[in-house]
C-alpha cells in the first residue's frame, strides 16, 4: 500500500477506498523536536489502543473526527483530511513550557481552560502564534478558530470526565485538527499519552511522556498502566 506520509510516530497510507488512510502506529518515540529518540517495543499499540478509545468516547459525545475503527493492534482506519498545520494546546494546569516562559508556578490550576495555538513547522521549533499570526498565516480564518477553540474545548470536557474517572488530572493535552474534502473541520491525528499530561490526583505521579522526557521512569510501564486504568472503566 503506497505510504502517503511517515511522521515520527505514525505511518500513513492510502487505501482501495480514495476517501479512507490507513494509520500504523510506530514504536520510536521522540522528544525535544527529535533531538532524543528511541525505539521501544509496544509503545505503538499502546498509543493505538489508547487513541481508539479515546476518539471512540468522543464520537459519543458529539465531536465529529477523522476515526473510523481500530483494525489491528497498530493500526486504525481514518478519514482522509487535509492536516491543519497548527497544534492546539489546552492548559488546564500550570505545567511544561507555559511555566518555563511565564512563569507560573508547576501545578498551578487556572480558573478557565486556557487554549493556544503553535504553528507546526518543525524547521522553526513549533512557535507558539497569536490568533492574528495564524490568520496572516492563512491557516485559518475567524469563523474557523472559533470552530477550532470550540472543539478544542469540548475535547477537554469529555477527556478531563474519563481521566476523573480514573483519578487522574488532565493537565494539559495537544490535538490536531484537519478539513475533510467538503470543508468540514475534524478532530485528527492521535490523543495519547504522547500528546497530554496526566497527573495522578493522589501522588502526582506522570502517566504522560514526560517520564521519558525527564528520565524518571520507564516510558512502556507507564503508559501500559494508564492502559489498564482506561480498560478497567
Ligand atoms: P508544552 O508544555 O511543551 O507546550 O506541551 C503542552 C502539551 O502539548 C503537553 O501535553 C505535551 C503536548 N505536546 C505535544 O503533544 N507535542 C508537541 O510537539 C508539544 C510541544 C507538546
Amino acid at each position: 500500500m503506497t505510504l502517503v506520509y511517515e511522521g515520527k510516530a505514525k505511518r500513513v497510507f492510502k487505501t482501495e477506498d480514495d476517501n479512507i488512510y490507513r494509520i500504523e502506529y510506530k514504536d520510536e518515540v521522540t522528544a525535544g523536536n527529535g533531538a532524543k529518540k528511541d525505539k521501544m517495543a509496544g509503545k505503538g499499540r499502546l498509543n493505538n489502543l489508547i487513541t481508539s478509545y479515546f476518539f471512540e468516547r468522543l464520537i459519543q459525545e458529539g465531536v465529529p473526527s477523522h476515526f473510523i475503527e481500530r483494525t489491528s493492534e497498530t493500526e486504525q482506519l481514518v478519514k482522509k483530511v487535509t492536516i491543519i498545520p497548527l497544534e492546539v494546546v489546552v492548559r488546564n494546569v500550570a505545567a511544561g513550557s507555559i511555566v518555563k516562559r511565564l512563569g507560573f508556578d508547576n501545578g498551578q490550576v487556572f480558573d478557565k481552560p486556557l487554549v493556544e495555538f503553535y504553528y507546526k513547522k518543525d524547521e522553526l521549533n513549533d512557535p507558539f502564534i497569536s490568533d492574528d499570526h495564524v490568520k496572516l498565516l492563512g491557516l485559518a480564518d475567524d469563523k474557523d478558530i472559533h470552530e477550532l477553540k470550540r472543539q478544542a474545548l469540548i475535547v477537554n470536557e469529555t477527556l478531563i470526565k474519563i481521566m476523573n474517572e480514573m483519578d487522574l488530572t488532565l493537565v494539559d493535552f495537544k490535538i490536531e485538527f484537519g478539513k475533510d474534502s467538503d470543508g468540514n473541520i475534524l478532530l485528527a491525528d492521535e490523543i495519547s499519552p504522547d500528546t497530554c499530561r496526566i497527573w495522578d490526583k493522589a501522588t502526582n505521579e506522570n502517566f504522560d511522556k514526560d517520564v521519558y522526557r525527564n528520565n524518571t521512569g520507564s516510558l512502556i510501564d507507564t503508559y501500559t498502566k494508564f492502559y489498564n486504568k482506561l480498560e478497567a472503566l
